[in-house]
């Protein structure tokens, strides 16, 4: 579903998805610098591909997604949550795909107002991800978050003609309500 639930924190605002932001997204990321993070975009989508995407989340009772906005309103990626509700545990993914903001702590803050809405809203017990073990700004600001390295995933994705490692990692209700 598109999150009705609008969040802010100090640098970005969580809002719901519309239409309009999809185009933004296609451009973004048909960008093989943006892309190459997220293992769930193979080839780039289309602007029609990115219409099925928008319908099947808006369809989705286990999904939960956001636009990620500055506080003066530009759009600049998006992020979700995948739950496995009888688990009471979801998978977070984000990204910023507007490269020009990467590093000036939108996606830590991002990040936080999630957990915390998954934790206190949602009632969840553990928020997970996994993460290229190349990607250290991503790690760094999962750590920054409080969620810890639990294994190795070797030669998980194949990246053109190599394979790379993925990193599993999360966290855990009590540990984020102990910082
Ligand atoms: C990963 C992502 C969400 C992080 O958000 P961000 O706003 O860029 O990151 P932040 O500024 O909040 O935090 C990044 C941290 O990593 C640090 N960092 C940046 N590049 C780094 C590098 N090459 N090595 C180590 N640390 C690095 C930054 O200095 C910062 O740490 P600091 O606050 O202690 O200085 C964002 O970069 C993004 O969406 N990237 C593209 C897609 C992606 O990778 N998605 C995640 C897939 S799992």
């Amino acid at each position: 579903m598109i999150s009705e639930s609008i969040l802010e924190g100090e640098r970005v605002r969580l809002r719901p998805v519309n239409e309009d932001d999809l185009p933004r997204f296609v451009e973004w990321l048909a960008d093989p610098e943006v892309s190459r993070w997220l293992a769930a975009v193979g080839e780039p989508p289309t602007l029609d591909d990115e219409h099925e995407w928008y319908e099947e989340q808006r369809a989705n009772p286990d999904g939960v997604l956001w636009s990620i906005e500055t506080l003066a309103g530009k759009l600049v990626g998006n992020t979700d949550l995948r739950l496995a509700p009888h688990a009471d545990r979801a998978e977070l993914g984000i990204a910023i795909q507007d490269k020009t903001r990467w590093s000036q702590g939108l996606g830590t803050d991002a990040v936080r107002l999630i957990v915390e809405y998954a934790f206190s809203e949602l009632g969840l017990h553990r928020i997970e991800l996994q993460v290229d073990e190349e990607n250290e700004r991503a790690i760094r600001c999962y750590e920054k978050c409080g969620f810890v390295r639990e294994g190795l995933l070797r030669d998980h994705r194949r990246i053109d003609d190599r394979y790379s490692n993925t990193i599993q990692m999360a966290i855990l209700a009590h540990e984020w309500k102990a910082r």
